[in-house]
């Protein structure tokens, strides 16, 4: 399953690897993303079922293709390259387009809404839970007092007057924008909602591969890989073991694997890639 299917481009390469008779489902909260897949794996015919829906709901679409278990599960977690080069989607402060940032037209807010909605304080808690920014208040402050906002350079354009010179090296917007839409989709939830389900519908020895791009989205992935390496979970100080917490995936890697340069150099977005990967214990 690649449960992230984006244009296609991990799923080509398990169906190649599974040739000839590997199945694939491939999901995605983004109808345009799953267009573009549909094209690219139209020669697998019958190995590929394609859906448009949330990972969240892996298990009722694998009971309605009636499949019990898959072998492997990918997750490239987050938006994609074609979603950030398509201006009218709202996701890039490079490009001037509406203040959308939804991975599917079909869910209720847009960032717009919660730019133009929420209070001082509620943005500046977005800004700096989900994009760990140290100037939060001081961005959530401007946002308040230029709103009405609805494009993105708009937005880019009051932070970076708010921010006053004092980034570096990005753009000073990055955070505010990932903090955006991270909360317009609900991706950590979505993420810690995900992980017990993706295990639940491996089959015993099979892999579940995740690869995030900032550490908020990582952090959780390695702690909830490290709680079901272990039998017990039980605070460290209590002598006796009560929680009878059994393991139920090994770590193939202890730490996360990044990409290589040449890789980086021939995708530069790649470089904050990291990729965990765990495999389900045959339970006794
Ligand atoms: C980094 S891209 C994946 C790119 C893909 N691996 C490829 O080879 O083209 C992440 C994709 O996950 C999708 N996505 C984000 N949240 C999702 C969710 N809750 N359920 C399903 N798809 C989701 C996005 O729409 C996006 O297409």
């Amino acid at each position: 399953m690649d449960a992230t299917v984006g244009a296609g481009g991990h799923a080509w390469g398990i169906l190649e690897a599974s040739s000839p008779l590997g199945q694939l489902m491939g999901l995605d909260l983004d109808p345009q993303a799953l267009a573009l897949a549909s094209q690219h794996l139209a020669v697998y015919g019958e190995r590929v079922k394609l859906i448009q829906a949330s990972y969240t709901t892996l298990l009722s679409q694998l009971a309605r293709l009636g499949w019990s278990q898959v072998q492997g599960i990918v997750l490239d977690l987050g938006v994609s390259s074609m979603q950030l080069d398509q201006p009218e989607r709202g996701f890039s402060f490079q490009a001037d387009g509406p203040l959308d940032m939804r991975f599917s037209p079909d869910q209720p807010t847009t960032a717009a809404e919660l730019v133009n909605r929420l209070s001082e304080q509620q943005l500046a808690d977005i800004i700096w839970r989900y994009g760990e920014e140290p100037q939060s208040r001081r961005f959530a402050r401007a946002i308040v007092q230029a709103r009405p906002l609805y494009t993105t350079l708009q937005l880019a354009e009051v932070i970076r007057k708010a921010a006053g010179g004092r980034h570096q090296h990005n753009h000073p917007a990055t955070r505010t924008f990932q903090s955006l839409r991270i909360a317009v989709n609900r991706e950590l939830e979505s993420i810690e909602e995900i992980l017990p389900l993706a295990i639940q519908a491996l089959a015993p020895g099979g892999r579940l591969a995740v690869i995030s791009f900032h550490s908020l989205e990582d952090r959780i992935v390695k702690q909830y890989f490290r709680r079901e390496n272990r039998d017990c979970i039980c605070p460290p100080e209590q002598p006796i073991c009560t929680c009878g917490h059994r393991a139920s995936v090994r770590e193939m890697n202890r730490h996360p694997i990044s990409s290589s340069e040449s890789e980086t150099s021939d995708n530069p977005r790649a470089r904050s890639a990291r990729l965990r990967v765990v495999e389900k214990i045959e339970l006794a």
